[in-house]
């Protein structure tokens, strides 16, 4: 064997392993007993939704909604950043079908999914029939509220609301279902205000694959393709792994819920309340075109834009993140 062959074998080896290590996002994990409360509330259809709080509860209460097939685990480096849980009170919880929350099912799973058929709006449209509906959402949020103003003195309490992705039209429809819930501040991580607009082929397959009704090998690489669409640098794979193992536990009718069209923008353009937008630049999910659309809606709003950032800039650039958060809802 050539020596020099070797020598550069052994160097190429050597750069290619640390140009991978270097430019991934890393699962940061966080200790287990940690003084977060947790407890389920009922929530609407009588769903059990799971929900977990820490910090001081006579401070502001920030809301963390997370993202379509996340779980509020999702918001980890923010519970554990004690700059956020000494000064102010948080709470995050899981979306029905997720995590620990219920998930009900309609045992009424259709042989195929075809999308804007008549027969699947209408499942999908009728909230007693699909127990994913934004509406039952928002009644799961106003459980929580409800459960949080019995257990502390809310007069004088302000709540900012914290949506990211699909996270975003769910807070937004639980303020304007419930309009006599003061809410005092609004951040949208990522977020969108409809999805009626065009996505791309790709974007479309991805989520046709998700919503399969039982194929698991359709299930897992839809999901697969969806969560590689996260970030812009690639997660490590313990924090893919992390994200994956949450969302292949979705059940159908959670998965299929993506589907439903909502547009917020209306109720939006009227909102007065301060918001802040948190952009990634290289958002592959919600594009840059949308998410200045989005903004410039806002009566009372400002936007930050992450260069180099995807979908996930709470996992990708945490410090940032957990500042301009910290930055925004001292000011209210
Ligand atoms: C927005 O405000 C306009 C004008 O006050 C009102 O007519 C409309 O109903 C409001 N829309 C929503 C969705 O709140
Ligand atoms: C949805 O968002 C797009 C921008 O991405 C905008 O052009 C369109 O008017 C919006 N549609 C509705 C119904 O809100």
């Amino acid at each position: 064997m050539n020596l020099f062959k070797l020598i550069s074998t052994f160097i190429i080896t050597i750069f290619s392993v640390s140009a991978v290590t270097v430019a991934q996002v890393p699962l940061y994990t966080y200790p287990a007993d940690d003084g977060t409360k947790s407890y389920y509330v009922t929530g609407g259809n009588e769903v059990k939704i799971f929900v977990e709080e820490k910090g001081d509860p006579t401070k502001t209460t920030i809301i963390f909604s997370s993202g379509f097939t996340t779980s509020s685990k999702s918001w980890n480096p923010q519970w554990f950043d004690p700059e956020i849980y000494e000064n102010f009170h948080i709470v995050r919880y899981d979306y029905r079908g997720i995590g620990n929350s219920d998930k009900p099912n309609t045992n009424m799973i259709p042989n195929s999914i075809v999308l804007n058929d008549e027969k699947f709006n209408r499942y999908l449209g009728d909230p007693n029939s699909n127990p994913y509906s934004y509406d039952l959402k928002a009644t799961d949020l106003f459980a929580i509220i409800n459960k949080l103003s019995s257990d502390y003195d809310f007069k004088n309490k302000k709540i900012v609301l914290v949506g990211w992705s699909i996270g975003t039209p769910i807070s937004l429809n639980f303020m304007k279902n419930y309009p006599d819930i003061k809410i005092d501040g609004f951040i949208s991580v990522a977020g969108f205000v409809n999805n009626t607009r065009e996505i791309s082929d790709k974007t479309f397959t991805l989520f046709q694959k998700i919503m399969d009704p039982e194929n698991l090998n359709n299930i897992a690489s839809g999901l697969d393709e969806f969560i590689k669409l996260f970030s812009f640098k690639p997660f490590s794979y313990e924090l893919y792994s992390f994200f994956m193992g949450t969302s292949i536990m979705a059940p159908f009718e959670y998965r299929i819920s993506v589907a439903v069209q909502v547009s917020f923008t209306e109720f939006y353009s009227n909102l007065t309340i301060p918001t802040l937008h948190i952009i990634g630049e290289k958002d592959s999910l919600v594009n840059m075109e949308h998410s200045l659309y989005f903004a410039s809606l806002g009566q009372n709003s400002e936007s930050i834009i992450y260069k180099d950032i995807g979908h996930c800039p709470l996992w990708e650039n945490i410090k940032e993140f957990n500042k301009d958060i910290i930055n925004f809802v001292s000011k209210i």
